[in-house]
């Protein structure tokens, strides 16, 4: 049976409202991601860091989920098949908009780490380097987003998904940040058809077998819709 793995990155929260990274107006154009998303940035300036993710946490609360979401809800429900999402993303709206299983590889805005102990936690909407670790008590919260320089989440278990994979596909991302910008890569190396759902072309676009370009609200449901009538 089909195994299909989706990979989405921030295009696909860009119509709820969340900016994306590197578009003219993107997050890294507003704020210097060696300042808050990196280990020695949070050391230099802890407050910083957390004033940062905690705007961001807050955003993503208020956000709502898009057609795009939804639609691969629909399509992890439907398919006759497995239906793996693998996001960078840090907000909840997959989850939001339906969807299971769902492998946060840059961890979640919703919750926090402990520095000191690695116990985490639900995210209050804001954190500081004054909320106290709920098991250890150490003052040593960070959020559980996964920085520049630190190893992603899950990739065990995200690259055995694209081994056994027969359909990968890249939505809204700009394939610039390894290794989810390999994965294209990892999964053709196993026989999957490839296809990039995207704005405009990635870095990576020439690795796909089919690229389809839109805003994603209008061509994820567009594309679920021919895969469940197939
Ligand atoms: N619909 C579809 N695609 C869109 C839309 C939209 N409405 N708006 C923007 N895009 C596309 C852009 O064309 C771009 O290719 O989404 C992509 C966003 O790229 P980035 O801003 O680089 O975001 P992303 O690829 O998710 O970044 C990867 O980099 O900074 C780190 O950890 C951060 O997870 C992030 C990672």
């Amino acid at each position: 049976m089909t195994k299909i793995v989706i990979l989405t990155g921030a295009g696909v929260s860009a119509e709820s409202g969340l900016g994306t990274f590197r578009d003219k107006d993107g997050i890294w154009a507003q704020v210097s991601l060696e300042d808050v998303a990196t280990p020695e940035g949070f050391a230099r300036d802890p407050a910083r860091v957390h004033a940062f993710y905690n705007a961001r946490r807050i955003g993503a609360a208020a956000a709502k989920p898009n057609a795009a979401h939804r639609a691969l809800a629909r399509l992890q429900r439907d398919w006759p098949g497995e239906v793996v999402i693998v996001t960078q993303n840090v907000d909840a709206l997959h989850e939001a908009g339906g969807a299971a299983q769902v492998i946060h590889m840059h961890g979640r805005l919703d919750s926090a780490l402990c520095a000191a102990c690695g116990h985490r936690w639900a995210a209050p909407p804001e954190l500081s380097i004054a909320t106290p670790c709920p098991a250890c008590g150490a003052l040593a919260a960070r959020p559980d987003v996964v920085w520049f320089g630190e190893m992603p989440y899950h990739l065990d278990e995200i690259f055995s998904q694209l081994a056994a994979a027969t359909l990968f596909v890249a939505i809204g991302t700009s394939g610039q940040v390894y290794p989810a910008a390999g994965f294209v890569a990892e999964a053709a190396a196993g026989g999957a058809h490839t296809v990039e759902l995207n704005l405009e072309p990635s870095a990576v676009v020439s690795a796909f077998a089919e690229t389809r370009l839109g805003p994603a609200s209008v061509i994820v449901p567009q594309w679920v819709d021919e895969m469940l009538a197939r």
